[in-house]
């Protein structure tokens, strides 16, 4: 089969299309025919060397966590998939694997795929709304366990909610995600994507460039610094009682936030993606239904996944890069 792999560490130029092994489905996992991949920034980070430890050895890097495609074959003990199925999923493993004619996942990772979309579509969706919705979710969870310790009544009824990076492919689920969960939405982005996070359900926008959100006189609920430019020491003034800052970088002075700030009022939390079906599933009937929308950027041909990189690493891209096999 065609792959895009990843030969050493380095700029965009290390993607290789080559012609490699098929994979084929292990128990308990799906074979799928892959149409459309997500391109993701920790598909760049791996591919610069940035994750080391964890990349070492492994000799076939074939980047890309989310696809989109057809039940190709299905291995032993799996139910619920047949060949043909429409199905899309968010990869496990170090490096995802999705950047390729096939790819074998397992079957819990796996979802059908929302009916009005297209594949493209589709395979913008898995990691960053599972990030958003994980995110969003427990940290409005956390907020409302937190409310007898919240000062303000008027503020239990309509949760203040800000993402930071919200034109990006978390932030424009977060943003949807925290409004469909009946949030106030704050977005933060480039003024060029204002009119784009407002359109999408952002209530305000706050424009990085002319204002610093941390150091302006509203507070928020839940602070979700979806670029991490941002630190719990810098955003806990602007927090209310009981809020939380989340962030998507796992970093040891993020992880050491996370645990400090346990016996605290104010919360700070570490989001990880995690593949999951079922939340997949739950995606694809508001997809579906039109209450959430993926927005696309770019779709490039598996063969220029590289430019694909390029464009996304730029980091101001509004919505979703994907590759289309
Ligand atoms: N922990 C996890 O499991 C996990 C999961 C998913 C993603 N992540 C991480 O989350 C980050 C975002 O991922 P993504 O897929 O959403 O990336 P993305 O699609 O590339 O979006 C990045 C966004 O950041 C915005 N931005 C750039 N500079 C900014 C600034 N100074 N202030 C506010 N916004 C700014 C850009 O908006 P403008 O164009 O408006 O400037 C752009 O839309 C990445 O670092 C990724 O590695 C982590």
């Amino acid at each position: 089969m065609r792959a895009v792999v990843a030969r050493g560490y380095g700029g965009p130029k290390v993607l290789r299309l080559e012609e490699v092994a098929r994979p084929r489905p292990g128990r308990g996992e799906v074979l799928v025919e892959v149409r459309a991949a997500g391109v993701n920034p920790v598909d760049w980070r791996l591919r610069r060397g940035e994750m080391r430890l964890l990349t070492g050895l492994k000799r076939t890097r074939i980047l890309g966590r989310d696809v989109a495609g057809v039940v190709a074959a299905t291995g032993e003990g799996v139910e619920g998939f047949r060949v043909g199925d429409k199905v899309y999923a968010m990869l496990g493993g170090v490096f995802g694997g999705g950047y390729a004619e096939y790819v074998a996942v397992e079957a819990g990772a796996v979802a059908p795929m929302p009916e009005k979309l297209s594949f493209e579509e589709a395979a913008g969706v898995p990691l960053v709304a599972l990030t958003a919705l994980r995110a969003v979710r427990e940290a409005l969870r956390e907020v409302k366990e937190n409310a007898p310790h919240a000062c303000d009544a008027g503020a239990l009824e309509r949760r203040r909610v800000l993402i930071n990076g919200a034109s990006g492919g978390v932030g424009t689920f977060a943003v949807q995600l925290a409004k469909i969960f009946g949030a106030e939405v704050t977005a933060v982005c480039g003024a060029r994507n204002a009119g784009f996070v407002r359109e999408i359900g952002a209530a305000r926008v706050i424009d990085y460039d002319e204002e610093d959100f941390a150091s302006g006189g509203e507070t928020y609920d839940v602070i979700f610094d979806v670029v991490a430019n941002r630190s719990y020491r810098i955003c806990k003034r602007v927090l209310r009682p009981g809020g939380v800052y989340v962030t998507t970088e796992p970093g040891p002075r993020q992880f050491a936030s996370q645990v400090l700030t346990m016996p605290n009022d104010r919360k700070a939390r570490v989001v990880l993606a995690k593949p999951s079906g079922d939340d997949l599933s739950m995606l694809g009937t508001l997809l579906d239904a039109g209450r959430l929308r993926v927005v696309l950027d770019r779709v490039y041909p598996l063969e220029e996944a590289a430019e694909a990189h390029a464009h996304g690493e730029a980091g101001h891209g509004n919505g979703k890069t994907v590759l289309s096999v």
